[in-house]
C-alpha cells in the first residue's frame, strides 16, 4: 500500500479481535509516531503503550466511574454527553476492548501539546492500516486529563508530574478481517483555492 492508499483508506474500527498485536508491527506504529513533526522539534510526545489487560482493566473502571460523577445537559458535547450518560447507566468501555491502547501524554505547560500528540496519532493510525491494523482515536483520558484519581494512576504507570494526556489511540486487528477502508462521504472540510 502506498503512502496515499494509506492516508485515504484509513477509517476508525471499534470492534476488535484479542489478538495482541505482534511487537515488530508495534514498534513501526509507535516510530510513525515518534518520528510526526512537533513544534520547534520539541519531541515532547510521551507514548505510554498499555497491552496489560488487567491495567486496561482498570483504566476502564476508573472512567467510567469519573464519567459517572459528571452532569451532562444538552449544551454539552455530544461524544462527552454519551460517555457520561454511559457511565451512569453502567458497562462503559471507553476503548472498545482493543488490544493496545497508547496514551500520549506532553508537557501540561507546552503551547503545543495537543497539537503534536495529534502529529504522532494521526501518522500512527496510517501506519497501522498500512500494516493491516485497525485504528480508533480515543478521547476520553483527554477529556479527564486533570482528574485526581487518573493522574495519579497514569502517574504510577510512568506518566510525568509535569505531563498530561492529549490523544490516545487504540491499535488491534479488527473483527471483521482487514480494516473497514471504505470512503468516507465528505459534508464538511471546505477548500478554497487563491490561485
Ligand atoms: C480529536 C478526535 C477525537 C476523537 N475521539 C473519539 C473517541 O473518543 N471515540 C471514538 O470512537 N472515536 C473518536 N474519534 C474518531 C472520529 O469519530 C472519527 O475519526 C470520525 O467519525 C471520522 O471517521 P473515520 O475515522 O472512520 O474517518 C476522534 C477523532 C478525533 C480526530
Amino acid at each position: 500500500m502506498d503512502a496515499m492508499d494509506a492516508i485515504l483508506t484509513r477509517r476508525s474500527t471499534r470492534n476488535y479481535r484479542q489478538d495482541p498485536v505482534e511487537k515488530a508491527k508495534l514498534q513501526q506504529i509507535l516510530e510513525a509516531g515518534r518520528q510526526a513533526p512537533s513544534g520547534g522539534n520539541s519531541q515532547k510526545n510521551h507514548f505510554l503503550v498499555i497491552e496489560n489487560r488487567e491495567v486496561l482493566r482498570k483504566l476502564i473502571t476508573m472512567t467510567e466511574a469519573a464519567f459517572a460523577r459528571m452532569e451532562a445537559d444538552a449544551d454539552t458535547y455530544p461524544s462527552l454527553r454519551h460517555s457520561i450518560e454511559a457511565s451512569k447507566r453502567g458497562g462503559y468501555v471507553f476503548c472498545y476492548n482493543a488490544p493496545v491502547l497508547i496514551v500520549v501524554a506532553n508537557c501540561r505547560e507546552y503551547g503545543n501539546n495537543m497539537a503534536d500528540c495529534a502529529c504522532a496519532i494521526e501518522n500512527m493510525m496510517i501506519a497501522a492500516n498500512a500494516l493491516d491494523l485497525g485504528s480508533c482515536w480515543i478521547n476520553q483520558l483527554r477529556w479527564l486529563n486533570e482528574e485526581p484519581a487518573l493522574v495519579q494512576y497514569l502517574q504510577t504507570l510512568g506518566m510525568k508530574e509535569e505531563e498530561r494526556v492529549y490523544g490516545a489511540v487504540i491499535i488491534g486487528y479488527p473483527a471483521e478481517g482487514l480494516p473497514n477502508r471504505g470512503r468516507m462521504a465528505q459534508k464538511g472540510n471546505e477548500v478554497t483555492f487563491i490561485s
